[in-house]
């Protein structure tokens, strides 16, 4: 059956996928080497070097593209490295529009790493898209999105942005680690780009540090491949394997992510103790139409703040959890806390966060798949009645 017939469940466990050429292996060998054999200068298998190409990363690679619904796929060590790699397509003196509540890191990369090479950023709030024509002059050649947004749950209209970048001629790229290809496909509404940190729901199991890239367009492919090679920064094999199996159960574990999610998130709105639920699948979320038309449904990150906005008391909160771990990261089967203004948007400065929202009391959630039960219970005991 022809892969672009395959739905959605299936492209994560066939999609881009054969058996192995060697001996049939239904799923890829972890090509651990770094060379292959040539007969003679030029003549091999299509493998030369690990750095420029390995069969299993290129196995993952196929996947990446297929469930993004794109043409070609990359992987990188890290998603930021994935960012990093995108950034390099630019020269001093363009300028970048992104959201402002985006990943820390991503914004550290951006700030502390890119600006001194004459890049410029832009970080605005994106959820209406007027405000970024506003910002677009000639020298724009990048709008980066984020949505969901880390950790405060807007949710930005990709279809929108797209128009827009295609108007005046801009790349899109979008960071849809929070949402997977489960949730929302930003390829279908537009966008140039897709970016993933794999070490999240697409790997799944909090054991790998993984970033990748999708894209359609052959041109800007090349460019990507050419800096992926030139850079360097690849995921190695047993990465690569470990993050491939993790899709094959992406679709299984995203359901009930969203089940769970959708339980808790209820769960702390109807809390006597807490102020604030962030989730894009409440109806007074300020994105919840975009949300519910360009995602499937709402996934399991959810951020809330206690009543008082007290930091200490948020701290007594994740201290005191027992089933969610505190814990950096999200995406996997466990599920975690966070406290993103003391841990994962720790390196952006106090003013610039508390400007999105991201304040002291702050606490960030990754639901995980656990019995639903145990979660609330957990959360009764740290947070009280
Ligand atoms: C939304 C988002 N983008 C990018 C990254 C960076 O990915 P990595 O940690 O794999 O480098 C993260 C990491 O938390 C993230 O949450």
């Amino acid at each position: 059956m022809s892969e672009k017939k395959l739905k959605f469940n299936s492209k994560t466990i066939h999609g881009g996928q054969q058996p192995d050429k060697a001996y049939g292996a239904v799923m890829p060998p972890i090509y651990q080497t770094s060379t292959y054999a040539q007969t003679t200068p030029g003549g091999h298998q299509g493998f030369e070097y690990s750095r420029s190409a390995n069969p299993t990363r290129t196995a993952l690679e196929n996947s990446l593209a297929s469930i993004e619904n794109g043409t070609y796929g990359l992987a990188f060590a890290s998603g930021l490295a994935a960012i990093d790699a995108v950034i390099k397509l630019l020269n001093p003196g363009d300028e970048v529009i992104s959201t402002n509540d985006l990943y820390g890191g991503s914004y550290r990369l951006f700030k502390q790493v890119f600006e001194k090479f004459g890049i410029k950023f832009h970080f605005i709030g994106m959820q209406n898209t007027d405000t970024i024509a506003e910002y677009i002059t000639e020298k724009t050649r990048l709008i980066w999105i984020e949505t969901p947004t880390n950790p405060m749950m807007n949710v930005i209209d990709i279809k929108a942005v797209s128009a827009l970048a295609k108007k005046h001629d801009i790349l899109l790229a979008v960071d849809n680690t929070f949402a997977t290809p489960y949730l929302q496909v930003p390829m279908d509404l537009g966008a140039d780009i897709v970016m993933h940190s794999a070490t999240k729901y697409l790997g799944g199991h909090s054991d790998v540090v993984v970033g990748a890239l999708v894209v359609k367009d052959k041109e800007l492919a090349d460019k990507l491949y050419f800096i992926q090679n030139a850079s360097g920064a690849v995921c190695g094999p047993m990465d690569s394997f470990l993050t491939l199996r993790g899709i094959k159960t992406l679709h299984v574990r995203m359901q009930r992510h969203c089940e769970n999610g959708r339980a808790i998130a209820e769960y702390l709105a109807n809390h006597p103790k807490i102020e604030k639920v962030y989730w894009p699948g409440f109806e007074d979320h300020p994105n919840h139409d975009i949300a519910k038309a360009q995602m499937n449904d709402f996934g399991g990150m959810i951020s809330f703040i206690p009543k008082g906005s007290s930091y200490d008391d948020a701290i007594k909160i994740v201290e005191k959890l027992e089933v969610f771990t505190l814990a950096e990261s999200l995406g996997g089967v466990e599920s975690l806390a966070g406290h993103p203004a003391s841990m994962t948007h720790a390196s952006i400065p106090k003013v610039e966060r508390e400007k999105s929202g991201v304040v002291d009391a702050l606490i960030r959630l990754s639901v995980g798949i656990e019995d639903v039960a145990d979660l609330i219970a957990d959360l009764e005991q740290a947070i009280g009645v």
